[in-house]
């Protein structure tokens, strides 16, 4: 695809973007500064601030104890039924609890013990560490009785579709794959892999933490068994936001928390000696939500469902094929290599550009050009479309500015030291 590649070419996309109302409903303090971080801490809500008024002032500070009965008992229930809608779940399959790695955990657990007889868990090097850390946790607490195998990706970029496929077998407890992977962004078919997996009776459980907000999805037409995700990237739930877990509602009962704890109780308030767990997704609950964080997770969710997935979707796929484009025309001849899947259907929401130069690049392109990305090692420059607030100039910019730094060749003021955060 070719594309204009003038600025009045992005100004007139922002013009007809149906969406582009959307923006204005998200603090932007500096109208220069080009947000491309989506996929690691989303922008604030407008509304988020009114609710963390309310949320202070009236429920902590007027209401007191009193906001336990009042809404806040039921929150991780609640806004995890707003996040099943995301998803394809249904209410009852989604709750709000602890963070992405303490949710992988206890479900890993859970599925290898209720898996007897198989040993393996399936997964790929595109996935998230901490994943891959969990995992490793996992199997040393059941004293060892598992393995991990680790298919790797030929490139990088594409998921290793047909090795994983013929891995898996008999032996497989688990197969675990991020959905939209972290580093290329490619996204795999959920429904297919998950159906590989059953053959082989085989559970699946999938990191949406890429893909929640940004890729419509159907965990239910997909028959996917289990999910977890955060809340802070495209759901802009805010930096530490807790994370959501899906369990198949079939599964529920079947499958046992780990971590027990007085909120995953059946009869919480008659504080009995013994633990019975509850009859429903808060079995998987342990202690008190963390209700501030958990609370302003809400609006943030509720402009994605107002504005629409499907229309999100349409908005990303266009926005990142206008990126690819002007990479093409522009990048490209410099060095930049796409890390990213050149096919849409195969792309979440972000698209890593690579350079020879890459962590001097960003730098530069941090700290002197108002662009803020991410960078993923070794030369990843990650560049996040949240179509919500995302606008065309933006991304035009952000190529221009690109350009700017290796052709004149900004970056070499920066050594190849690597800052704590990226
Ligand atoms: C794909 C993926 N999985 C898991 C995590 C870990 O999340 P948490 O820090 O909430 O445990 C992250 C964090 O960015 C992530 O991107």
């Amino acid at each position: 695809m070719t594309v204009p590649t003038d600025a009045a070419y992005a100004s007139m996309l922002d013009a007809r973007d149906p969406l582009a109302s959307f923006r204005e409903r998200f603090v932007i303090t500096d109208p220069d500064l080009i947000y491309m971080d989506g996929n690691s801490l989303g922008r604030l809500p407008k509304a988020t601030i009114s609710l963390a008024e309310d949320l202070l002032h009236r429920q902590w500070g007027t209401r007191l104890i009193r906001s336990w009965n009042e809404g806040w008992f039921t929150a991780p229930e609640r806004v995890g039924a707003k996040i099943a809608a995301l998803i394809g779940a249904q209410p009852d399959e989604v709750i709000v609890a602890d963070s992405t790695s303490v949710n992988l955990f206890k479900l890993v657990v859970a599925t290898l013990r209720m898996q007897r007889g198989r040993s393996r868990i399936l997964t790929d090097n595109l996935n998230f560490p901490s994943d891959l850390y969990v995992l490793q946790g996992a199997i040393d607490l059941l004293d060892k009785q598992h393995q991990i195998e680790i298919v790797a990706s030929h490139d990088g970029i594409y998921g290793p579709t047909a090795e994983l496929e013929a891995h898996l077998d008999a032996q497989t407890a688990l197969l675990t794959l991020s959905h939209t992977v972290f580093k290329s962004g490619y996204t795999y078919d959920m429904s297919s892999m998950t159906e590989a997996a059953h053959k082989v009776g085989s559970l699946v459980l999938w990191d949406l933490s890429h893909s929640v907000g940004s890729v419509p999805m159907n965990v239910n037409t997909a028959q996917v068994d289990l999910a977890i995700g955060c809340t802070y990237k495209y759901l802009n739930g805010g930096p530490g936001a807790p994370a959501f877990l899906y369990i198949r509602r079939d599964l529920q009962e079947r499958l046992s928390n780990p971590i027990t704890g007085w909120m995953g109780q059946k009869n919480l308030f008659q504080f009995e000696s013994e633990y019975q767990p509850a009859v429903s997704l808060r079995s998987f609950l342990t202690g008190t939500a963390p209700i501030v964080s958990l609370s302003l997770i809400e609006s943030g969710v509720d402009l994605l469902l107002e504005a629409g997935l499907d229309n999100l979707r349409v908005k990303s796929e266009q926005q990142s094929e206008y990126l690819i484009a002007l990479w093409e025309a522009m990048l490209e001849p410099l060095g930049f290599s796409l890390n990213s899947p050149r096919d849409v259907q195969q792309r979440g929401s972000h698209i890593s550009l690579g350079h020879a130069e890459g962590l001097r690049i960003d730098l530069t392109l941090l700290n002197d050009m108002n662009v803020l990305p991410d960078f993923r090692a070794p030369d990843n420059i990650r560049l996040g479309i949240a179509p919500l607030y995302t606008s065309f100039r933006d991304i035009h910019t952000t190529v221009m500015r690109l350009r700017q730094i290796v052709v004149e060749r900004l970056y070499e003021k920066y050594s190849n030291e690597t800052p704590t955060v990226t």
